[in-house]
């Protein structure tokens, strides 16, 4: 498929993604969701991919959701087309994993867009905010609900209603990015990460994934007894013989295909 708003790479097992429309700061539209939507759960069915890498420009990850596209919409309109939900949650439906590379701006849309992949890893340019607020509307993508299961209620309270930005090494501090590195070293990390992932077997990879997403939907009991269920289903799966009996034989496991 051709794409007129990303640029897809492939690199061994690895799937890049990068969001593409540099003259407006990567600002999400229609087409841009569309097309990321249909990369993302292209490169999901693949069975040569292990892991997803999200990214933007050196300049902007995304500053947000295409304000001059929005800013005539009336309230039918974006009720009766499911602004935001309809295209915008593909990546929610991912479940192999997906890095997001951010380097510069991540802001509202952007931002939300950030918090749907499965960790972040940031250049020191990085910038997070909320601004929503600012352009007189609530974040749309799930932001007053991510960010606080993110870094709690105090600083998402904070970054929603002040519209201020944080750098990467204020969202390193409170837990909204897992590592910063130089910027010039983005996407070597990334990569480097992401090759690690795919190096693992796939299908244990998509349970933690599973798991640790249940955290967020259910109970302490119940989520426990999930990943209860799927530890002992690994049991079933050719990745566990492989990786325990080569751990026994002293040799490197080869999990390929697994
Ligand atoms: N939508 C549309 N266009 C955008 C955009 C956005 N969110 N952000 C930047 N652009 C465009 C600018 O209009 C500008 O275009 P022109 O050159 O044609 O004028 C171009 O990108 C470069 O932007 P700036 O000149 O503003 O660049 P800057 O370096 O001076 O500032 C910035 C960068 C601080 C990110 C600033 O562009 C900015 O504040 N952008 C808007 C951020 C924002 O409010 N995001 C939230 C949007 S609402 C939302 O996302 C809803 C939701 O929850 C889903």
């Amino acid at each position: 498929m051709q794409y007129e708003d990303l640029i897809i790479e492939v690199q061994d097992s690895v799937a890049v993604i990068r969001l593409n429309r540099p003259k407006a700061l990567n600002a999400l539209n229609e087409n841009m969701m569309n097309e990321l939507g249909a990369a993302l759960l292209a490169f999901d069915a693949d069975d040569k991919i292990g892991c997803i890498v999200l990214t933007g420009s050196e300049k902007a990850f995304a500053a947000g959701a295409d304000i001059a596209a929005m800013a005539n919409y009336t309230y039918p309109d974006t009720y009766t087309q499911g602004y935001i939900s309809r295209n915008w949650e593909h990546i929610l439906r991912v479940r192999k994993p997906v890095i997001g590379a951010v380097a510069g701006y991540a802001l509202g849309g952007g931002c939300e867009l950030a918090m749907m992949c499965d960790f972040l890893i940031a250049a020191d340019s990085a910038k997070f905010g909320q601004p929503e607020i600012k352009v007189g509307v609530t974040p749309g993508a799930g932001g007053t609900q991510r960010l606080p299961r993110a870094i709690g209620k105090a600083k998402a309270m904070d970054l929603l209603l002040t519209a201020r930005t944080i750098d990467a090494l204020e969202a390193e501090r409170i837990g909204l990015v897992s590592r910063v590195v130089p910027a010039d070293k983005l996407m070597e990390e990334a990569l480097a990460a992401a090759k690690t992932i795919a190096a693992m077997p796939t299908s244990v990879a998509m349970m933690i994934k599973d798991c640790v997403n249940r955290a967020f939907e259910t109970t302490l009991t119940d989520g426990v007894a999930y990943e209860r269920r799927l530890f002992q289903s690994a049991f079933g799966t050719p990745a566990q013989k492989e990786g325990m009996h080569a751990f026994l034989e002293k040799r490197l496991p080869n999990f390929d295909g697994l």
